[in-house]
């Protein structure tokens, strides 16, 4: 099928692109001497997750226990579930992970003592261990215990309990992947974690607690950590690069990231043309979220995009802007890949315009 064919709005990645920025993360993890652990809530498909592994990757990402019951029923071994738990429907369904699929191996975030007691009582009535690894508070005031005295008891919390394990920490500065400029963007990131390694140095290795894995990192941040000791990068947009990650500005440019290239678009079909500067398309933020800004127009900057709501996007055409037509094909780069994928049953495999797979995106709403 050509994608000419495709019913709108309809979520696309190209191929070739996806491919390409699948090597290009690895070559760049590899050379910085580091293990790539992509988050996989940007995709949610455990086919793309197997791509990355066959590239290099050491295990997957996943936000959610739900994302993680998809990945692990598609055949991923090897899963960190980056946020924490809480109650009992929760704690008995990551233990159910553990029993269901024996040769899987994943590690649960926590940062709580609460967390320790709860999930190390249900894991040890059911006869699993189950590694824990502790988020750090790194900057963003999310979730995360704060470096220090909390961390050590912590971390002994875990030792002295029969049924989890210690699997290390987390360190993750999510408010400051979109900074705009690589130099800035990389001091930022060093400073928000430069404490923890510090800590790790002159308090947890003296007390035999230095921690085995030390993850973290995103598509803006992966590369800012030279010298200090993460083990692991978690970065996951630069799968498809979105047009708010593309405007942070790589060690080039200031105002632009080319180090990947935008795979993720969607297709969209003009409905109306109220006058001649104005039509309106049928992707509405019920497809392209808005949460990072607005979408941006493939090949065509002169367009600009305003939310007409749930299922309207109007587009404002300048006198610079090519002529678009009712029933005519109009592509879009989401602003956020992430939520915008989230929107959308099917993912639409294409290469060179033609339509080659189609994926369902099976961890689609999994938030729970
Ligand atoms: C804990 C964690 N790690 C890694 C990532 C991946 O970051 P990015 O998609 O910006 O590469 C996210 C994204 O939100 C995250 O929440």
């Amino acid at each position: 099928m050509d994608i000419s064919q495709l019913d709108t709005p309809a979520l696309i990645v190209d191929l070739d692109i996806l491919e390409s920025n699948i090597e290009e993360m690895q070559k760049r993890i590899d050379k910085l001497g580091l293990i790539l652990r992509p988050h996989t809530k940007a995709h949610k498909i455990p086919a793309i997750a197997h791509m990355q592994i066959r590239s290099g990757a050491q295990g997957i990402c996943t936000s959610k226990l739900g994302e993680a019951e998809v990945m692990a029923k598609g055949g991923i071994k090897d899963i960190l579930i980056t946020t924490p738990i809480a109650g009992s429907t929760k704690i008995q369904r990551l233990v159910n992970l553990h029993l269901n699929f024996p040769d899987c191996q994943f590690i649960q975030v926590i940062d709580h003592m609460y967390h320790v007691t709860e999930i190390a009582k249900v894991a040890i009535e059911a006869g699993v261990s189950i590694q824990l690894m502790i988020e750090v508070e790194s900057g963003q005031q999310r979730c995360g215990v704060e470096v220090g005295n909390e961390l050590v008891e912590l971390i002994e919390h875990i030792n002295q309990h029969e049924g989890v394990t210690y699997a290390g920490i987390q360190a993750y500065s999510g408010h400051l992947q979109h900074v705009k400029g690589y130099e800035n963007r990389h001091v930022q990131a060093r400073a928000a974690v430069v404490g923890l390694f510090n800590f790790i140095e002159s308090t947890l290795k003296p007390k035999g607690l230095e921690p085995e894995i030390i993850s973290g990192g995103g598509t803006g941040t992966f590369s800012a950590y030279q010298g200090l000791n993460y083990s692991e990068m978690q970065a996951g947009s630069y799968l498809f690069m979105d047009a708010a990650y593309c405007a942070i500005g790589d060690e080039f440019n200031p105002m632009q990231n080319k180090q990947f290239k935008t795979a993720l678009k969607v297709v969209s079909t003009i409905i109306s043309k109220p006058k001649s500067n104005r039509v309106v398309s049928d992707a509405g933020m019920k497809c392209l979220s808005i949460d990072l800004g607005m979408p941006v127009v493939d090949g065509d900057s002169s367009i600009r995009y305003q939310t007409g709501g749930d299922e309207h996007g109007i587009l404002h055409l300048s006198e610079d802007s090519r002529r678009l037509e009712i029933g005519q094909q109009i592509v879009f780069i989401p602003s956020h890949c992430d939520t915008t994928l989230n929107n959308f049953d099917i993912l639409y495999a294409v290469r060179d315009g033609k339509v080659l797979e189609r994926w369902s995106i099976e961890g689609r709403g999994r938030s729970d």
